[in-house]
Formats: C-alpha cells, sequence, structure tokens
C-alpha cells in the first residue's frame, strides 16, 4: 500500500491530483487512530510528500550527486541523465512538421502548440525516453505521424505535400453519433454528451473519455468538450492513449519501443511489431486487413515524412494490410 501510493504520486505527480469521482474524504478518515496507524499514516505522508518533491522531472542539480561511501572516500554517482522529448523534437522541427496547422483553412489554428505537446509529454516520463536514441525518435515520428492522421487537413495536390497538415482539426466534423457504447456500464454516457472524436489522437467512445479522465484528473464523461478545448489536455488523451494498454491490445508505446510481446492470438493474426501494428491499435477494426487502404496509406505517408525529418529509419511492418484486427 505504501509503496503503491508512492509509486502512483511519483509517477503521475503532474497528472492525477486535481479530480476524485467520489466526494472527498480525508484520506484517514476511516483509519482508527491507534499509535500502530498514526505512525504508519505519517510515514505515508513522509514518503508521499518526498516523491512529490522529487517529481518526474527532477533532475540532478549541478555536474552530479556525491553519496559518502560506507568508509571514507566520498564516491560521485555519475547521473545518466536523459534527453528530454523537448530535445528530440526542438521547436524549429516541430514547426517543420506541422507547416499548416496555425493556417486561418485549419479549424485548429492556433490550438495545438509546441509547449503544450511538451509539457504534456512531461507526464509520461516512458515516452520518447525508451531505449536508444534511434527508439526513441522512432517512437515520438510515430506518435507524430498518427496525431497527424488523426487531424489531417492534407489533400493529394496540397501546397507543401499532403503530409503536412497535420493537427488542422481539434474535433470531428460531422460524426455519425454521439459514439456512445451504452452496454458498458463501468463508464455510462451522459445524455445530451457527444463522445466523438477530438484532440490529436481524436480520442471517442465514452469507454475512452472515462478512464482518459480519470487517469488525468478531468471528468471525461460529464466534460468531454475539454479535450477540444483544452490543448494541454487535448495532448495529454493522446499520450494517454498512447502509453496505455486496452486488454487484449498492447500499447503504441510498448510496439514501438519493442517491449510487446505477441500472444500466440497476436501470432495467428499476423501482429507483428512495427508501426502497421499501432495503427492496428489505433483503428484496426476499420482500416486493417485491407489490401492499398487509403487510410492507412496516408498514416504510413506521415510517418515516412517525419522518419525523415527526425533522421531516423522507419522500421519494417509499416503496414497492417495482412493484420487480423483485434477482437
Ligand atoms: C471547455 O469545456 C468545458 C467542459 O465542457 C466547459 O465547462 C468550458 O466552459 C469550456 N471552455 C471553453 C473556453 O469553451
Ligand atoms: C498473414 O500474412 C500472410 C502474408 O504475409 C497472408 O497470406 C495470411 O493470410 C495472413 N494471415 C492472416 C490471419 O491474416
Amino acid at each position: 500500500m505504501l509503496s503503491f501510493q508512492a509509486t502512483l504520486l511519483t509517477r503521475q505527480a503532474c497528472c492525477i491530483f486535481i479530480y476524485n469521482t467520489k466526494p472527498k474524504q480525508p484520506v484517514f478518515s476511516n483509519l482508527k487512530m491507534t499509535t500502530s496507524s498514526l505512525v504508519s499514516s505519517l510515514l505515508i505522508i513522509i514518503v508521499c510528500s518526498a516523491a512529490l518533491l522529487g517529481g518526474v522531472d527532477a533532475r540532478p542539480s549541478s555536474a552530479s550527486r556525491v553519496e559518502a561511501g560506507p568508509a571514507g572516500p566520498v564516491r560521485p554517482i555519475r547521473p545518466r541523465p536523459i534527453a528530454p522529448v523537448s530535445a528530440l523534437v526542438p521547436k524549429q522541427l516541430f514547426d517543420k512538421l506541422f507547416l499548416h496547422k496555425d493556417d486561418a483553412a485549419c479549424p485548429a489554428n492556433n490550438f495545438y502548440s509546441y509547449e503544450s505537446f511538451i509539457k504534456a509529454a512531461r507526464c509520461f516520463p516512458s515516452f520518447g525516453s525508451t531505449g536508444n536514441l534511434a527508439t526513441r525518435k522512432r517512437e515520438i515520428a510515430a506518435f507524430l505521424a498518427q496525431i497527424s492522421h488523426e487531424t489531417t487537413g492534407g489533400w493529394a495536390t496540397a501546397p507543401d505535400g499532403p503530409y503536412s497538415w497535420g493537427l488542422c482539426f481539434k474535433e470531428e466534423v460531422s460524426p455519425g453519433s454521439d459514439y456512445c457504447d451504452s452496454s458498458n456500464t463501468q463508464w455510462p454516457c451522459v445524455p445530451g454528451k457527444s463522445y466523438k472524436g477530438r484532440g490529436p489522437i481524436q480520442l471517442s467512445w465514452n469507454y475512452n473519455y472515462g478512464p482518459a479522465g480519470r487517469a488525468l484528473g478531468f471528468d471525461g464523461l460529464n466534460n468531454p468538450e475539454l479535450v477540444s478545448n483544452n490543448s494541454l489536455i487535448a495532448f495529454r488523451t493522446a499520450l494517454w492513449f498512447w502509453t496505455t494498454p486496452q486488454s487484449p491490445k498492447p500499447s503504441c508505446h510498448d510496439v514501438m519501443v519493442g517491449t510487446y510481446v505477441p500472444t500466440q492470438a497476436d501470432v495467428a493474426a499476423n501482429r507483428t511489431a512495427g508501426y502497421g501494428l499501432v495503427t492496428n491499435i489505433i483503428n484496426g477494426g476499420l482500416e486493417c486487413g485491407i489490401p492499398n487502404d487509403a487510410r492507412v496509406n496516408d498514416r504510413i505517408g506521415y510517418f515516412k515524412r517525419y522518419a525523415q525529418l527526425f533522421q531516423v529509419y522507419t522500421g519494417t511492418n509499416l503496414d497492417c494490410q495482412y493484420q487480423k484486427s483485434f477482437a
């Protein structure tokens, strides 16, 4: 319990402390304050405060920290700083990827800022920081390519080509429904609310808005509009989707960094690691197992252009035309 709370706070410190579904209760109100429980409560508070103070972004302050050895000389610990996402995606590169996102013709103009992307990434410490430099660049390029397809304003003969128009839309334009799965009782739809595509990943359905909000500190079922009117929340929902496995699917993050382990069913369905499998996770039910699908090709087109700008190899298995989608 103790270590669980501390871990949770360290990992998600910048995301979770805003929102509670249940009316607020003092944390320890249901404990009988015996001496021992008082002591353990104090301990929890101390550990949690330490975790919060350390923070997820804590970096060694100066050249190196020192730790006193058991007897004698001071032993320096060499920090191995991981370059943050902002170092792998400097603003200049971001602007080159998204040449037209702030054009007047784009409904999302001036919504998706570089600063929001970088700030949101800080809540997901594993994103862009797992594996070697090439793996990290490839994951970021894949993420940015997928959100570009989801929000594209490009067309075949568009200025600068079809793959320079990512982040042009912030919400689905003419949704066919409210994307309410009423059979889902864990995340019940709120009458009158639409769970249509919003934000960089076009988060949709009550069963995604509910858990995304819960993880990120807002009430996704009552306030789904936040995903298209707050750019920090918008990017956080995209990274939440990217890094969160939803059984039987692995996370997109696991696939791109090589920690995905296929099950027997995955092997039988040709769900081999690669960018195509990420497409399968995002929208395989509609797009995979189809030869030469235009939507899949658009996702691949973005990835190829971005990988080139990141100067990184795309890897193999870009397509999902021979894959079965997840059940
Ligand atoms: C954004 O969405 C929330 C949730 O629905 C709403 O309460 C708020 O008024 C909206 N803000 C703006 C600026 O539209
Ligand atoms: C797996 O891929 C091969 C081609 O590489 C294809 O012939 C086969 O039908 C695919 N299997 C499934 C289950 O889609």
